[in-house]
């Protein structure tokens, strides 16, 4: 197994360019499975998740090539309609071939997917809502079972106790295209991944109304064909760039990024005191003065994305004074508070709430990374800690952060990888 060694305490210079958007990349790859047509996937990034769905979609006996940042997706005929555990068990986004499958197979047999370090993920608005489209679902021996020759259009209301849900939205969405009639989403997701995934539907043939909004209106078409797409950039990839450059007081560009994703980030930053430009689709980022503390709390899309709290807090836990993060998406995504506290931060948990107290400095340590963003916070402060970092179980990273040590290394960050 690899492992990430940083040397700390050198302040980040220079450009970066960003990929395009892992959790773009999964539901639009399970969507090609709605037709029997080509399609073509650009600014694809090369990361494990993005693999994982190629295995599942080669399962089915979909042909599939990647070449640098392109996916050409050759579905005619693929007869295969089972999303195995040994796949879904490394990733939970499998689940999204789901609503693809029963749309246009009539039957899909996908692996419930396991638990999860981020706290619990029930699939239960999955469930409702291709219920809802006529589907019968089974649960046998650990697989969903779906079969649904002829879907139809429903209304649906798809929140749960946490609000909207991004792929289960997505799931629906999908079986919604090729369902017979009008099927209503209330309580739709509208991250830009989700507004992602319907222009792709849209090249397709589908149509959607509500783009952008929290409610969906999809009328059933009877085929879809094939289309071209380019990905979006990655949002959080772009966030945790942003913070790399603030937390060790660098001045990095960022290249390739919308700001328009970025909305609430970058008002919770510049709050923070950080001076932070977009030049001709160019982001750049700067510190003139001390920052200041602040508080956070992160909801659905446009609220503070879940998937950038864990870097938040490793920014906190040098920015003197007292911030708070309050998690309203996953109340027990804190995995990352032991390890930063191991580094010489000074956090208190309370319930869904972190209190962090900021420190004038971390300290280098042996960490252990538990999911995907955790191990960007850790990244994080182990390139302003004093001393050595030692990140275990880096897999984690290489599912959701494309060329990382490569890309810091570009910015003068000392980083490499080492066999464990
Ligand atoms: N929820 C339910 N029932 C469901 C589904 C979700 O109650 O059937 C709850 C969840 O427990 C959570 C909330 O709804 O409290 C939102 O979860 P959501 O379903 O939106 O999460 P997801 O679609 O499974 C995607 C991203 C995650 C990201 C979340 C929230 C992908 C592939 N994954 O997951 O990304 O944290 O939305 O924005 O798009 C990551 O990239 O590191 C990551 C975990």
């Amino acid at each position: 197994m690899d492992k990430l060694v940083i040397e700390g305490g050198f302040p980040l210079k220079g450009e970066v360019e960003i990929s395009g958007a892992k959790n773009a990349a999964l539901p639009i790859l399970a969507a090609t499975l709605l037709t029997d047509e080509r399609c073509v996937i650009k600014n694809a990034p090369s990361l494990r998740d993005v693999s994982t769905m190629l295995k599942i979609l080669r399962s089915l006996g979909v042909k599939v090539q990647m070449q640098n940042s392109r996916i050409v997706v050759t579905p005619s005929g693929y007869n295969k309609c089972v999303a195995p555990y040994k796949l879904v068990s490394t990733m939970r986004a499998s689940i999204c071939v789901l609503g693809s499958l029963v749309a246009k197979k009539g039957y899909a047999e996908v692996s419930i997917p396991g638990g999860c370090v981020i706290g619990p993920r029930p699939i239960d608005l999955h469930l409702k809502g291709i219920k809802s489209l006529g589907a019968n679902i089974q649960i046998k021996a650990g697989y969903i079972i779906a079969q649904g020759k002829k879907l139809k259009g429903c209304h649906i209301y798809l929140g749960g106790p946490f609000g909207s849900s991004v792929l289960a939205t997505a799931n629906v969405m999908m079986a919604a295209t090729l369902s017979k009639g009008v099927t209503i989403i209330e309580n739709a997701a509208c991250e830009p991944e989700i507004v992602d995934l319907i222009d792709f539907l849209t090249k397709m043939g589908a149509k959607i109304k509500g783009r952008n909004s929290h409610i969906l209106e999809i009328e059933g078409v009877k085929r879809l064909g094939g289309a071209e797409h380019t990905l979006i950039p990655d949002r959080i990839e772009v966030g945790t760039y942003i913070l790399a450059s603030a937390i060790t007081r660098g001045q990095v560009s960022i290249k390739g990024a919308r700001l328009e994703h970025l909305g609430v980030l970058i008002d919770k930053l510049k709050e923070m005191g950080l001076t932070i430009a977009n030049d001709d689709g160019i982001i750049s980022v700067k510190i003139t003065k001390p920052l200041k503390p602040i508080n956070v709390t992160t909801l659905a899309y446009p609220g503070f994305p879940t998937d950038m709290q864990a870097q938040m807090m490793a920014l906190m836990s040098v920015t003197e004074g007292i911030s708070a993060v309050t998690e309203k998406i996953y109340p027990e995504r804190f995995m990352h508070v032991s390890e930063l506290g191991r580094m010489g931060a000074e956090i208190m948990l309370e319930g869904p709430t972190a209190i962090i107290k900021g420190v004038r400095q971390l300290s280098g340590a042996s960490v252990m990374a538990s999911d995907l963003r955790a191990s960007a916070a850790l990244v994080l402060a182990g390139l302003v800690a004093k001393g050595r970092t030692d990140i275990s179980r880096v897999y984690h990273l290489d599912r959701g952060y494309e060329k990382i040590e490569e890309k810091l290394s570009r910015l003068g960050a000392k980083i490499w990888r080492e066999k464990e």
